[in-house]
């Protein structure tokens, strides 16, 4: 069995406390012989700053660099708000994915069935829903240059910030997208504006070339970015992949995410490029969620986040689908059962803690073995 190297950051606030949710699954599985994960732990955001006044130390990025994989808890905080700019906690994170090359942002929208009530939308339009959407992480208008504001000196001022994307940039995260639905309902849509934007005129061009040249088998649709996210709250279940850029993928994923419930129950992973010797490539796997400093240390939050973002490093660091369908279906019986913490409760039921939490998903993986 081969031995899977995970660097744990859990970080500030709750981070701490869902990360231990995740330890536990990962002792089990270590201690039952269903797996070999080797853990190391660090220090990353406000944490790292009160041992060494950095954001994460360059001891930390080299254990990022070496690991399978990072599982990420969650930075920041009311104690670091005065920091200085360079080492603020959010810093740690936006280091590690620019030095690990993570350029795609993978947002799964799933719905529980014993929480298909709990989503602004109908039960009807929500129930069953499983989509992913696929964001381009690192390029696009959040970093292209020029990016400026002047002053015109009339007492006008001139903001610009600049939209650029690459061919190669499209290409993989197009690659990225198709590969996901090959595994799932074989179905993209591509999203982008490109009846205003160049940027989205080379986005329909690229993602048309690589699906013919190398997924045609997949069925690939465009749609304009702005009535995608009309249909995304009308009819969510008629997608099942979404590619978009870095700026429509920020506001689509979040969308996409509220139609099914809490923050506290939302995974992500952002993968890097695959490495054309060892066939691995870097990925960090984190809850959508922030530090939540309002409930941390009272062992309110809910770990389902995190212990799902755990399953999605299982399913695409380590090839472990299986496992990763039973750590869902452990999730959806433990909500079935009723149980709740508070972000997810009804009115006068009683919470669940994070840890009776975490230990009811354990408890339903193991009699899933
Ligand atoms: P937040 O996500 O931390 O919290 C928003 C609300 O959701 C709070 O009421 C919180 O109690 C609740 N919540 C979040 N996760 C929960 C969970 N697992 N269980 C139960 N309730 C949960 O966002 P907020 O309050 O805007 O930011 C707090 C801090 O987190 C800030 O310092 C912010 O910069 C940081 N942050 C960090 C992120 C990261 O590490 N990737 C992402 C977002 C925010
Ligand atoms: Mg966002």
């Amino acid at each position: 069995m081969a031995t899977h190297k995970l660097l744990l950051l859990p970080g500030d606030g709750i981070g701490p406390e869902v990360m231990g949710e995740v330890k536990r699954l990962i002792d089990w599985l270590n201690s039952a012989g269903i797996a070999k994960f080797e853990t190391d732990t660090g220090l990353v955001g406000g944490s790292a700053y009160d041992a060494h006044k950095v954001s994460i130390s360059e001891g930390d990025m080299a254990k990022a660099k070496d690991a399978d994989a990072i599982i990420f808890g969650a930075v920041g905080g009311p104690k670091w708000d005065a920091v200085p700019y360079e080492v603020r906690p959010e810093a740690g994170l936006l280091r590690l994915r620019k030095d690990l090359g993570l350029f795609a942002n993978l947002r799964p929208a799933v719905c529980y069935p014993a929480l298909a009530d709990a989503s602004s939308l109908k039960r009807e339009a929500v129930e069953g829903l499983d989509i992913v959407i696929v964001r381009e992480l690192t390029g696009g208008v959040y970093f292209g240059e020029p990016k400026t504001i002047t002053d015109l000196g009339n007492g006008q001022k001139r903001a610009i910030d600049t939209q650029v994307y690459d061919t190669y940039e499209i290409e993989r995260i197009a690659r990225v997208a198709f590969e996901l639905a090959k595994k799932r309902k074989n179905k993209v849509t591509s999203m982008e504006k490109r009846n205003v934007m160049k940027s989205g005129v080379l986005w329909n061009e690229v993602v048309t070339q690589v699906h013919k040249r190398e997924y045609a088998d997949v069925t690939l649709e465009h749609q304009l970015a702005d009535s995608g996210g009309m249909m995304l709250v009308k009819w969510p279940k008629q997608f099942d992949v979404i590619v978009t850029d870095n700026l429509f993928g920020d506001m689509l994923s979040d969308i996409a995410a509220m139609l099914t419930g809490s923050l506290g129950m939302l995974p992500s992973a952002s993968l890097g490029e695959v490495d054309v010797k060892s066939k691995k490539r870097k990925a960090l796997y984190e809850p959508v969620h922030g530090s939540a400093p309002d409930i941390a240390g009272q062992g309110l939050a809910n770990p389902i986040a995190m212990i799902s973002s755990f399953g999605m490093a299982l399913r695409y660091s380590f090839d472990m689908g299986d496992l990763a369908d039973k750590v869902d279906a452990a999730i959806a019986a433990v909500l079935a059962s009723g149980l709740r913490t508070a972000d997810i409760k009804s009115e006068g039921t009683k919470a669940a803690s994070t840890t009776q939490m975490g230990e009811a998903i354990l408890k339903e993986l193991q009699k899933l073995h």
